[in-house]
């Protein structure tokens, strides 16, 4: 496939300097195009990159991500490729047919590779190959540790404009090792699947956010927005029983933790990236520790789509309340969207900010 395919980042980022792929993606394509593989079965392909690259192939695209599987739809339409031959696959399910190549680029998160892997060894034939792409930068041992569990044999390529790819051959017959962990929280025991945000303590910004919850009276209604396990909507169902909850993460894994943590008949689970499954003006709180980086890159432009979805969404004396790391310096950002912001807590570390929709003299402040 010809190199000149236009790959761009989706949604848009106002930060111009970030690209939608790297030297490792561009080196997983040229590896890729040795070979004489007719179908491929690709993880972590941030934006579509790879998926498009390996065109005509068939793709199996094994996206965690709802954003990761919009994007590549979306730059394959930008290049009049065909759809039929991008395959979504979810990572909690098997395949009915076993590939021989597989590709990715080295999430930032180690469980999440060893999930990938495990994904890989169960679904790929015995002599398959795995090329696995990461910038140098970014190399640790334990990449190695981790894949010689799963594969017998492991090499590394020479790098090329400081990109390598681990290449890995083999799958090892593994036995079923479970990809869910446990993390204790006050008295109870949260559970997610490995690479969900946060692996071993609740986040040190959400037990903020929890300690300064100050939700409105009376709550019908309510969303945990980039939900990651769901800790966020477990505090809200504690004190609002009956209310409706709403959870939304891009994160497939994320989203099927949550629904290993919260049990209830009024809860819906939303695996996507944005807001559009929840009607306007129908929410009473909104709660989020939201999301700002894309593995090791910061994009604001992400929470600011986010922040502008969740004023739609609210009733008019609806509140939002959110913690980010002090660093970011939400509050001009917040102010333009809402009518009334405050900081409820702040330390040199993180901020608790509440938002409201409208504001009245009314109103509690
Ligand atoms: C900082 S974590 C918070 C997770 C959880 N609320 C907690 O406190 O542990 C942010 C979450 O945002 C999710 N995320 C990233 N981009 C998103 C988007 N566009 N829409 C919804 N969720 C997103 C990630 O998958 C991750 O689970």
């Amino acid at each position: 496939m010809s190199s000149e395919l236009i790959v761009n980042r989706v949604p848009e980022s106002t930060n111009n300097s970030l690209r939608a792929w790297s030297a490792a993606d561009e080196l997983l394509i040229s590896h890729l195009n040795e070979t004489k593989t007719e179908s491929v079965l690709i993880y972590n392909d941030a934006f579509g990159y790879l998926s498009a690259h390996a065109q005509p192939r068939k793709v199996f695209g094994a996206l965690d991500a709802k954003s990761q599987e919009k994007a590549t739809l979306e730059n394959f339409a930008t290049n009049s490729l065909d759809s039929e031959n991008f395959v979504s696959t979810s990572l909690l399910s098997e395949m009915t047919e076993k590939l021989e190549m597989g590709m990715m680029k080295i999430p930032k998160s180690l469980e999440l590779f060893e999930l990938f892997l495990s994904h890989f060894v169960k679904n790929a034939s015995k002599n398959a190959t795995l090329l696995c792409g990461f910038m140098t930068r970014n190399f640790t041992k334990h990449l190695l540790e981790i894949a010689e569990e799963y594969f017998e044999e492991v090499e590394q390529s020479l790098s090329k404009k400081k990109a390598r790819l681990l290449v890995l051959k083999n799958p090892k017959k593994v036995s079923v090792k479970s990809m869910i962990k446990s993390i204790p929280f006050g008295d109870e025991e949260l559970k997610q699947y490995f690479g969900v945000f946060s692996s071993n303590h609740i986040d040190y910004a959400t037990q903020f956010l929890i300690e300064n919850l100050e939700p409105p009276e009376v709550v019908n209604s309510a969303l945990d927005l980039a939900s990651g396990n769901g800790v966020l909507a477990k505090e809200i169902q504690k004190k609002f029983p009956e209310s409706e909850l709403f959870l939304v993460d891009d994160s497939q894994l994320a989203v099927e933790s949550s629904k290993l943590n919260l049990k209830g008949e009024n809860i819906s689970f939303f695996h996507n990236n944005n807001l559009e499954d929840i009607a306007s003006n129908s929410l009473d709180y909104v709660v989020s520790n939201p999301p700002f980086h894309v593995e090791y890159e910061i994009d604001i432009s992400l929470p600011l789509r986010l922040f502008r979805a969740v004023e739609k969404k609210l009733v008019n004396e609806g509140k939002f309340q959110l913690v980010a790391n002090s660093h970011l310096n939400y509050k001009p950002h917040l102010e333009k969207i809402f009518k009334r912001v405050s900081v409820v807590f702040d330390n040199d570390k993180f901020v608790v900010y509440s938002c409201y929709k409208r504001w009245d003299k009314n109103q509690e402040w």
